[in-house]
């Protein structure tokens, strides 16, 4: 089968797709055969240094997939043989970015005839994200709240789940991306390029900071007391911005089979959309994975593996 490997860390056009032989499933592990897979930006930091822990080369990347279920170990019992699934894998075992890739049970959900393979595919790692960060946060009703990265694959979804629990969104984006800030309901769309959004976020209760570096730093400095900031990039103060009124949560995203569901049925209820950037064969993953790392991707890309 193909995949997309990583032999040495360093750089992302070291990547490539090479034949290796059909993985065989443990009697806990599911065997996926992948339509459409998803690029994140762990991807290109996996292939740059490896990210997050000591990883054995080479490797394949891909964390979100969809496809149909090839094969099960006898202690599976929650998907069969053909079922539709999306998947996120956990993040020390990527592989979605190949025919077949191989998951548990706590990474898939079944997904509905009704949802295209492209948006099933660009779901499950990015929204994740943003369902815990919400729920890290704890946002209710009538909170308001600032995602940085508005158009983002998280950012996407984060500020559509939020709008889902009835928070007042504020939203930045470059000026090309605004309208479609808009179009996803956001209430308070900001060109982060020609109006500094630390102009807002004294209105706001929780901050999803997707950015880091001056963006977050100039960000916590603002906050009003009592406020939360949730940080998907590892954001960490220096010691004279450190703010002790503020609340900074770092998360890294996990995959749980239920939250996956729930969030596969509110994209087939047409309550959260999942916008396509755009899709690219399996062959130019890495023409893909640089146009990711340049980062001003629209929603998701993907990556058409059958
Ligand atoms: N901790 C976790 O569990 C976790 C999970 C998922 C992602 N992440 C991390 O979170 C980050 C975002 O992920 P992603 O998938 O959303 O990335 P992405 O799809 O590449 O999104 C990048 C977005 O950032 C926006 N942007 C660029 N410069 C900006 C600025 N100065 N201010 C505000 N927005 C800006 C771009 O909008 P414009 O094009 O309009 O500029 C673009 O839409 C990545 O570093 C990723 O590794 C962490």
């Amino acid at each position: 089968m193909r995949a997309a490997r990583v032999h040495r860390f360093g750089s992302i056009g070291d990547v490539t797709v090479d034949n290796v032989p059909e993985p065989v499933p443990l009697p806990d592990q599911v065997l996926v055969r992948v339509v459409s897979a998803a690029l994140n930006p762990i991807d290109y930091k996996v292939a740059l240094t490896g990210h997050r822990g000591a990883r054995t080369l080479p490797l394949t990347l891909g964390f979100d997939a969809v496809g149909t279920v090839e094969a099960t170990g006898p202690d599976v019992s929650s998907v069969s043989v053909g079922d539709r699934v999306c998947l996120m894998t956990d993040i020390m075992e990527p592989g979605t970015a190949a025919d077949l890739v191989l998951a548990r049970e706590h990474n898939l959900a079944k997904v509905p005839a009704e949802v295209p393979d492209p948006i099933a595919a660009g779901l499950p790692l990015a929204g994740l994200t943003a369902l815990q960060a919400w729920s890290l946060a704890g946002i209710e009703e009538g909170q308001s709240v600032l995602v940085h990265g508005g158009v983002g694959g998280v950012g996407h979804l984060a500020v559509q789940l939020a709008k889902l629990s009835g928070a007042t969104v504020y939203a930045t984006s470059s000026r090309r991306n605004l309208d479609l800030l808009d179009d996803l309901g956001v209430d308070h769309p900001i060109d982060y390029q020609a109006t500094p959004p630390v102009r807002f976020v004294g209105s706001v209760d929780v901050v999803l900071d997707t950015q880091g570096g001056a963006v977050a730093a100039a960000t916590l400095r603002a906050m009003k007391p009592g406020t939360t900031l949730v940080s998907i990039v590892g954001f960490q103060p220096e010691e004279d911005e450190v703010r002790a009124d503020v609340r900074i949560e770092r998360m890294l995203v996990e995959p749980r089979a239920a939250e996956l569901d729930t969030l596969v049925g509110l994209v087939a209820d047409h309550r959260l959309r999942v916008i396509i950037h755009d899709t690219t064969p399996l062959e130019r993953f890495v023409d893909a994975l640089q146009a990711l790392h340049a980062g001003h991707t629209a929603g998701k890309r993907i990556i058409a593996v059958a």
